[in-house]
């Protein structure tokens, strides 16, 4: 189903059978919602206003292309901030799509990108609802350049999950992991002890980590189960109290409520020669805590 918002911007629903769907929007490629059967979000969105393009809407997926962070592009690439169009004739892909609902779309360079990254791609997006209301996404970039040229990038799949309350959440997988501190100028670190909870700041890059991580929100007894392919690395991301004041397009409440976990290839960044593809796919399903654990 493609239709506008009340802006008048574009975007699709999926819906699968049981009743979960997810809302994608054309402008940054970027999935802004994605509900359960019982129609309960299970994305954080922003309480803030949702600012005008180009700021990206802040909440949901948004899509970390070619550049992962800061550096010499706008912070966390170009793909958030762009129109991306609906790909009609996509070439098979490697995940089975049978019986799910699902939209290809594609972002290729543009004239904003002549100077800052002189390069020829196309970035296939395909996202889909499984029949248990999984929410997959699936990158494919291939590298059109005609000039002969290499180029490199790094991704993430910018995932803010909604939690009913922060303080009482537990991330298992990431255990005993070396880290990248984004407070500490990318400082590497060893994590330690049991799983990962929450009572500050905390801005992370994990490295080489399992596929499998598991988000447990134990307020609402149910389990984000995020599986990864073709991503080794996973960010973890919560501004807690003094940064969400200091973000316009965040509520100051509004870090109890979500946890960015995001799968995503930044320490050995992506290098495509002409003609080459690489794939990243991001699969989350929801599970009840009392069977994930085993309780
Ligand atoms: C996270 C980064 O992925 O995104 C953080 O690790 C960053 O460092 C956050 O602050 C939000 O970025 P932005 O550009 O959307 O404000």
């Amino acid at each position: 189903e493609h239709c506008k918002d009340k802006n008048g911007m574009d975007k699709v629903i999926l819906r699968e059978a049981r009743g979960c769907s997810a809302e994608v929007y054309l402008y940054g490629g970027q999935v802004t919602s994605w509900k359960n059967e019982h129609g309960e979000e299970l994305l954080f969105a922003s309480s803030k206003a949702r600012l005008p393009p180009p700021n990206p809407f802040r909440g949901g997926i948004p899509i970390c292309f070619p550049q992962f962070g800061s550096g010499n592009l706008e912070r966390h690439g170009f793909a958030r901030n762009r129109h991306w169009t609906i790909d009609k004739d996509p070439p098979p892909f490697p995940t089975n799509t049978s019986n799910k609902a699902f939209i290809d779309l594609i972002l290729q360079h543009a004239k904003e990108e002549v100077k800052s990254w002189p390069h020829r791609y196309e970035f296939r997006l395909r996202i889909s609802l499984g029949p248990g209301g999984d929410l997959m996404l699936t990158s494919r970039i291939r590298n059109t350049n005609t000039d002969g040229k290499s180029f490199t990038f790094t991704f993430a799949y910018h995932t803010h999950l909604y939690v009913t309350d922060i303080s009482e959440v537990r991330v298992e997988g990431l255990e005993t992991l070396d880290y990248l501190d984004n407070l500490k100028d990318r400082e590497r670190f060893t994590e330690q002890g049991d799983a990962i909870t929450f009572e500050s700041e905390v801005d992370k890059i994990y490295l080489s980590t399992p596929t499998k991580i598991a988000i447990v929100d134990h307020e609402r007894k149910r389990t984000f189960v995020l599986r990864k392919d073709g991503l080794p690395d996973a960010v973890v991301w919560n501004p807690w109290d003094k940064k969400a004041k200091a973000m316009p397009d965040f509520g100051d409440d509004d870090y109890k409520h979500m946890l960015c976990v995001e799968a995503a290839c930044i320490e050995n960044p992506i290098t495509l020669k002409p003609g080459e593809e690489w794939k990243g796919r991001q699969e989350l399903s929801i599970v009840h805590s009392s069977y994930c654990s085993g309780q």
